[in-house]
């Protein structure tokens, strides 16, 4: 999708799609602005039969067949006092995607100034995310979306206004939605394992994958005890991103990499959605995601590894049985009394192994646990740091993009209920504080001196209907807000 400005006087405007926004108040005085395409008098009118009044998400149509602007669409943004970016950025998403398939360009005038070059990539940004559609597994494969481009109508001029960086951010965003919504038979962890190799093809980053063998020889007994009820190979993903120059930092993303969740032995049933469980790799989506955007903007004086322990958790002879003992890669020992508690036995080796990478932080992120569906819905994340600068700042950068975070407690106290009688620890905890629990035990992974983040999305990840700038399906959660902590350095 292409994206512009039109910065000159609006009486030269030649456009043939228009939306204008409209806020809930003193109508008539805004539709002096777009005096250059249609006769206020004659649209305030028309408003007025139709009993439109600029609420938010209400939309008037207008079509007029034989005159230069072919199609007007007039939204309503609600009142100015409760304006705020995100409900615009929602209100605009739903509009986009009912005309996505009719116009081949739009004009966005809105009534009231954008005044940086950061608002117009962010609208661009949610413009483009809102309008996104996965045709890959059904017929409509080969149709080209109608929609190409977007141009914003401004009078504030901007010289060199660029939508490189809103682009990449998207491309990642979009990558991990495609990786989210591909069915376990087609995004396996091989298949995972070969996206990670192109992108780093794309765009020169180091890549690793260790196989089964390799990762039996790192002592990866809780990873590789997921693994062994699948027929798949399990795949160790690190791709590192190295800027060129000295190195002021070192950060790990690691992200939950089950292309599918049965359960195992502990079979999901009833209401646990075990047919929705290919989207139990969306940490490991963001992770990718954000490697390819990040890729691509080249961020200074940081490496950055990005690392998934991908797998399936299956049923078979050699599956892992509820009982069974493993030794993670730190030495440490799990009673595995829940086979679906398998996402935190596979980021205990891979946030071992990227605490070994002696990084100043690390940030995982999960589908981890129906809990925090449950305590936080679909709209908000849950997220825990042993560090309170790090969480400051998670919070500052999810802000700045529109995802919502909520900060969850590491609460000491229920550790206990991770005893078990006969290893160092057991996988599962009770049922109240699930989300907790799960935090606490990845906590015993990695080096207590480095600044660790968990965030799981479990509810964020998926949305069953349209929401906002999220069409119905994945939602590539995490992405923007990773690479916008990393702008932030
Ligand atoms: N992948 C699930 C968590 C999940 C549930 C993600 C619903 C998305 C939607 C995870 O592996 C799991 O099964 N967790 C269990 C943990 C329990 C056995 C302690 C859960 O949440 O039920
Ligand atoms: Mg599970
Ligand atoms: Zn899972």
């Amino acid at each position: 999708m292409q994206f512009s400005t039109f910065q000159k006087n609006l009486d030269e405007w030649q456009g043939v799609s228009l939306i204008f926004g409209v806020l809930e108040e003193e109508i008539e005085s805004q539709l002096e602005t777009i005096k250059f395409v249609v006769d206020p008098k004659l649209l305030l009118k028309k408003i007025t039969t139709k009993k439109f009044k600029g609420e938010k998400g209400g939309i008037l149509n207008f079509e007029f067949l034989d005159q230069k602007l072919e199609n007007l669409i007039i939204i309503g943004l609600g009142k100015t006092k409760n304006l705020n970016k995100g409900d615009i950025k929602n209100t605009l998403g739903n509009l986009i995607r009912k005309i996505v398939d009719k116009n081949e360009k739009i004009s966005i005038l809105l009534p009231w100034e954008l005044n940086s070059q950061l608002e117009i990539n962010h609208l661009a940004e949610s413009m483009r995310l809102s309008a996104y559609k996965d045709n890959r597994f059904n017929k409509k494969k080969d149709e080209k979306r109608v929609l190409r481009e977007i141009e914003f109508l401004n009078s504030n001029k901007f010289e060199n206004i660029s939508f490189e960086e809103t682009e990449k951010i998207c491309e990642g965003v979009e990558l991990a939605r495609r990786l989210v919504a591909a069915p376990p038979n087609s995004l396996t962890p091989q298949a995972m394992s070969i996206k990670a190799s192109q992108i780093a093809k794309d765009h020169d980053l180091e890549i690793k994958i260790l196989d089964a063998k390799e990762c039996e020889n790192l002592g990866m007994g809780a990873y590789l005890a997921v693994a062994k009820g699948s027929d798949l190979e399990p795949k160790f993903i690190h791709l590192t991103l190295k800027s060129e120059g000295p190195i002021k930092e070192k950060i790990a993303l690691v992200g939950k990499g089950l292309t599918f969740d049965s359960g195992g032995y502990n079979l999901k049933v009833g209401a646990s959605q075990i047919e929705m469980m290919k989207y139990d790799m969306g940490g490991s989506a963001a992770v990718l995601g954000a490697a390819k955007a990040l890729g691509a903007i080249k961020p200074k004086g940081l490496e950055i590894h990005f690392i998934v322990a991908a797998c399936e958790n299956m049923i078979n002879g050699s599956a892992v049985h509820p009982g069974d003992v493993v030794k993670a890669s730190n030495g440490k020992t799990i009673e595995i009394n829940n086979t679906d508690a398998e996402g935190r036995l596979t980021l205990a080796d891979a946030l071992t192994y990227a605490s070994n990478l002696k990084p100043d932080s690390i940030i995982d992120l999960a589908t981890l646990t129906g809990a925090i569906v449950i305590a936080l819905g679909n709209d908000v994340a849950g997220f825990w740091s042993n560090n309170n600068d790090l969480a400051n700042d998670l919070k500052t950068a999810s802000a700045e993009v529109g995802e919502e975070l909520w900060q969850m407690p590491l609460q000491k106290s229920y550790k206990d209920g991770l005893k078990s009688h006969i290893a160092d620890m057991k996988n599962t905890g009770p049922r109240a504080g699930g989300s907790i629990t799960a935090a606490l035990f990845l906590e015993e992974f990695f080096d207590e001196n480095i600044k660790w983040a968990h965030i799981d999305i479990a509810g964020t990840c998926w949305t069953d209907k349209n929401n906002g700038i999220n069409p119905s399906g994945a939602t590539g959660f995490g992405v923007k807000t990773l690479v916008q902590w990393i702008k932030n350095k």
